[in-house]
């Protein structure tokens, strides 16, 4: 049972400067929404109960989006602006179930999730990072939970992706693939191109076993002097857990690039009847 999944949301944002500079990047809008409520939504709906935010300094308007605006909610109550209403309030995070805790440095993506190891009483539990706008019939964190298996180990979300940009991901070493899952025989964090051993890489959704924590607390020093999760990832490995690469039915967008939020939004934008047709005079003109 995946009940609680981690959030990091410390990063500074710094590809969107000047957007970021008093925003954290998780606030982002793609069409209406912000970039960490698709991930939460995500979240909700793969049955998580208990929600972890690993922040840092400027970043409270994470936690203010997720609790209650009393003020706001009466103004439309009395307006009568229910639609409205009911929005604000499905956003919410039931109280005791949302948990901040603040990451002092940028130490990378394999400290932030340590950060939370006194907070997770499971075996198991989810990583996703809001950055990756998952757009899926299924959400995407929901298929992991379907498929998961105690013995697939540590489970990563993957894509296949072209050579030249496999150094800006974890990229699996595949052993074997049986369906959807892939089993990996290692991991190696942002390889050069022409060593890679494959172009499976990892993108923002991530079932972790607990013992993950083991590794990552040595808080060994990794690609760009970081602490990284995917080092972790190849320690459990070797040490008996298994890494299984998840092929999910969806769309991913990498939000954390423009090309990839600008691709997100007009994606987004296209699958909304009310928008549609907008995009569609906005691209007749540009052709
Ligand atoms: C992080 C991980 C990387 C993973 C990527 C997915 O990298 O370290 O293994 O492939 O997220 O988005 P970052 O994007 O933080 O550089």
């Amino acid at each position: 049972m995946i009940k609680t999944a981690v959030f990091p949301v410390a990063g500074l944002g710094s590809r969107f400067l000047p957007a970021t500079k008093a925003i954290p990047k998780e606030m982002l809008v793609v069409i209406d929404k912000p970039l960490i409520q698709y991930a939460v939504e995500e979240a909700k709906a793969a049955g998580i109960e208990k929600f972890i935010f690993i922040t840092s300094q400027g970043k409270e308007a994470i936690e203010d989006h997720f609790d209650s605006h009393s003020a706001l909610e009466a103004v439309l109550q009395a307006r009568g602006k229910i639609d409205d209403l009911e929005k604000i309030r499905s956003i919410k995070i039931p109280e005791g179930q949302a948990l901040f805790i603040r990451q002092h440095e940028p130490l990378g993506l394999g400290h932030v999730v340590w950060c939370a190891r006194h907070y997770i009483q499971e075996e198991a539990f989810a990583l996703l990072l809001a950055d990756d706008l998952i757009q899926a019939k299924s959400p995407c964190l929901k298929q992991m939970v379907e498929a998961y298996h105690e013995d697939d180990g540590n489970m990563v979300a993957v894509v296949d992706v072209p050579k030249n940009e496999v150094n800006r991901y974890g990229v699996l070493d595949i052993a074997r693939q049986f369906g959807a899952k892939v089993a990996s025989k290692g991991v190696v964090e942002k390889p050069d191109p022409a060593k890679a051993t494959s172009t499976t890489a990892i993108i923002g959704r991530y079932i972790l076993r607990t013992s993950i924590f083991e590794p990552l607390g040595l808080k060994k020093q990794g690609s760009g002097g970081e602490i990284q999760l995917t080092d972790a990832l190849q320690s459990s490995l070797s040490a008996g857990v298994s890494l299984t690469g998840f092929c999910f039915q969806g769309d991913r967008y990498d939000c954390g690039t423009k090309v990839g939020w600008l691709q997100a939004n007009l994606a987004l934008a296209a699958s909304d009847p009310e928008i549609r047709p907008y995009l569609e005079s906005v691209f007749a003109v540009i052709n």
